[in-house]
């Protein structure tokens, strides 16, 4: 059974509040927050004062995905604002494994996101280092878009660098995951799925986290 995290990014801004008591109050073992720079993505989106608060009121550990270039300027920001897990793009580092080593030092959960066009084996020597792998099913930068069916082959391959590096590293998949693309990428050896349109724009959100957390 997968691990779910709700991505804030569907929800609505102006009851943000009610959105953190709802995942609060639901199955989701994560919340998924969405951080975007308008460089390295077009979009623009949450920001460290929107994290702490929060971080404030959430019961479940905050799982922060840098859309951002250079991100690791903002490593002791996205930490002092309460992330669990810090996640940044491989297109987004040029010196990944200094980045990767001083979000673990700052106390986080370090995760590398690939985007679709990214080929896993790039992550071939930081693997060992890894608390978790991000995989892109979308391109970055808006929710609701159409789920990348590659993204599936792309699991069943970092399933086996994983192991074959004796990494404890898991696998996280974000974009378009619903109840429909899910399967597979639970099959594949996906653990963790971040919905944003899924949960938000269902009737019954905590139903509909409880329905792709039972898959
Ligand atoms: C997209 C974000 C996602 C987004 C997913 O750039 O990283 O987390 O919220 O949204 P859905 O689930 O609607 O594809
Ligand atoms: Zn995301």
């Amino acid at each position: 059974m997968p691990q779910v995290a709700p991505s804030l990014l569907a929800a609505d801004f102006a009851r943000l509040g009610e959105a953190v008591q709802m995942v609060n109050r639901s199955s989701a073992s994560l919340i998924h927050i969405d951080v975007m720079d308008g460089m390295f993505v077009p979009n623009i989106t949450i920001g460290f004062p929107v994290i702490s608060a929060i971080h404030r009121i959430a019961e479940k550990p905050l799982d922060v995905h840098m859309m951002v270039m250079d991100p690791g300027r903002y490593v002791s920001q996205v930490r002092d604002s309460g992330a669990a897990i810090m996640n940044v793009h491989w297109e987004a580092c040029t010196h990944l494994h200094r980045v990767i080593h001083s979000i673990k030092a700052a106390g986080m959960k370090a995760a590398v996101t690939l985007n679709p066009a990214t080929p896993v084996m790039l992550l071939r020597d930081i693997i060992a280092d890894l608390d978790m792998v991000l995989l892109m099913s979308v391109n970055p930068g808006f929710g609701g878009q159409k789920f990348i069916r590659r993204t599936v082959d792309k699991v069943t391959e970092l399933r086996r660098l994983i192991a074959e590096s004796g990494s404890m590293a898991t696998i996280e998949i974000d974009g378009g995951v619903d109840l429909t693309t899910a399967p597979a990428l639970i099959s594949a050896g996906a653990d963790i799925l971040v919905a944003g349109s899924y949960v938000f724009r269902a009737p019954d959100p905590i139903a509909a986290i409880a329905d792709l957390a039972a898959l």
